[in-house]
């Protein structure tokens, strides 16, 4: 059993706690809204898995300097903004293995290159760790010596789902999703698939190419900026990938086509509620790969992934390594740079 303490007793801090009970450690759970525990315990945690759980331990802030443990592992799931300021409090106040921080890793507006040494700092782009996504990855690098490749990602779900999970909400701008400053808006709150683009190219070995962005942005009198949608495209004579974000899709989208002249291959992230699946396609055949998953075995899936990295190696080739998390805010800042937007 380990020891894991949680900031943010909000969708995710709940979502993380849940996952850590069903893989048998010992949870630790803080906000600096003690209102925000007593929602968790009254609503947030009995609405999605049925009941309260007794061995939850809730830590009011103002007691979080006696909390005397030694943490296997700490999980940032605070809005992005407060992301690097709690890191810096966790490596003063608290001994620990490794951190997780929420994705995205912070805000644009951030010092995030500072990061780039950090050992066992991970970021927490899911996805990237499930069983579907390593199967996709494993076929298209099969076939990464073709002359041209063609790759479109999806990333695509409007506020309507977004809200669903987030019910105490009346909309975007009650919280930090409808203020890009705060680490809101598309590019930041969809920005699995620019992780998800960044890793492809990391594997796919493509390191020379060019970065083209357009971003478009909701302006409403007296409320904050943020932006709806963006596409990102990264090319050079082998390949073209192409990234759609938005914040305008009632029917979410997140799926990955890879395309060359021989094979077709298609993730698709929730297929259906609990199913992932890959479409493969080649001149010969075709096959259909499916996934069984649920929200919890995706957290699950993240967590048991971190806590069993175990040397500099493991890390280093983990997808949830912080270089590509930073290397997405890099991305980040450039399209906002690009649009003049600061
Ligand atoms: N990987 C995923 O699929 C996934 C899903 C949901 C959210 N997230 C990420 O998790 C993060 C949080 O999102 P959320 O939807 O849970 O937000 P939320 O608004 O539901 O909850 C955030 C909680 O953090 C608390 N908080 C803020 N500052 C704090 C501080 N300094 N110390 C302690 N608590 C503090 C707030 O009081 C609030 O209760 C975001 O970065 C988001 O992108 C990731």
């Amino acid at each position: 059993m380990k020891n894991i303490l949680i900031f943010g007793a909000g969708s995710i801090g709940n979502h993380m706690t849940y996952a850590s009970i069903k893989l048998g450690h010992k949870v630790y759970i803080t906000d600096k809204n003690f209102a925000a525990l007593e929602r968790m315990k009254k609503k947030i945690y009995p609405k999605r898995y049925g009941k309260w759980n007794k061995n939850i331990n809730q830590i009011s802030n103002s007691n979080l300097n006696k909390l005397n443990i030694f943490f296997d592992l700490i999980i940032i799931g605070t809005p992005p903004k407060t992301h690097i300021e709690l890191l810096n409090k966790c490596k003063k106040m608290f001994k620990y293995d490794k951190i997780l921080i929420e994705k995205p890793l912070c805000s644009y507006l951030e010092n995030y290159n500072k990061l780039e040494n950090e050992k066992n700092l991970f970021c927490g782009y899911n996805h990237s760790v499930s069983q579907s996504f390593q199967k996709f990855l494993y076929l298209i690098e099969k076939e990464k010596k073709q002359k041209k490749i063609f790759i479109s990602i999806k990333w695509q779900e409007s506020f309507k789902g977004i809200l669903g999970a987030h019910f105490w909400l009346k909309d975007e701008y009650d919280t930090y999703l409808g203020d890009i400053s705060k680490g809101g808006g598309a590019i930041h709150e969809h920005s699995h698939g620019l992780h998800l683009a960044i890793y492809i190219l990391k594997k796919l070995k493509i390191k020379n190419f060019d970065f083209n962005s357009n971003i478009f942005f909701k302006d409403m009198e007296n409320k904050p900026t943020y932006d709806v949608a963006s596409v990102l495209r990264f090319s050079n004579s082998k390949i073209n990938l192409v990234l759609e974000t938005d914040l305008l899709e009632d029917n979410p989208q997140k799926k990955i086509i890879f395309f060359n002249s021989k094979t077709k291959i298609i993730w698709h992230n929730s297929f259906t509620k609990n199913l992932d699946c890959i479409d493969y396609q080649n001149k010969k055949f075709k096959k259909k790969y499916n996934f069984k998953k649920n929200r919890s075995s995706e957290f699950e899936k993240e967590i048991y992934h971190i806590l069993n990295i175990k040397n500099q190696n493991q890390y280093n080739n983990s997808p949830l390594n912080i270089k590509y998390s930073i290397e997405v805010m890099k991305k980040i800042s450039r399209t906002l740079k690009n649009a003049k937007h600061f």
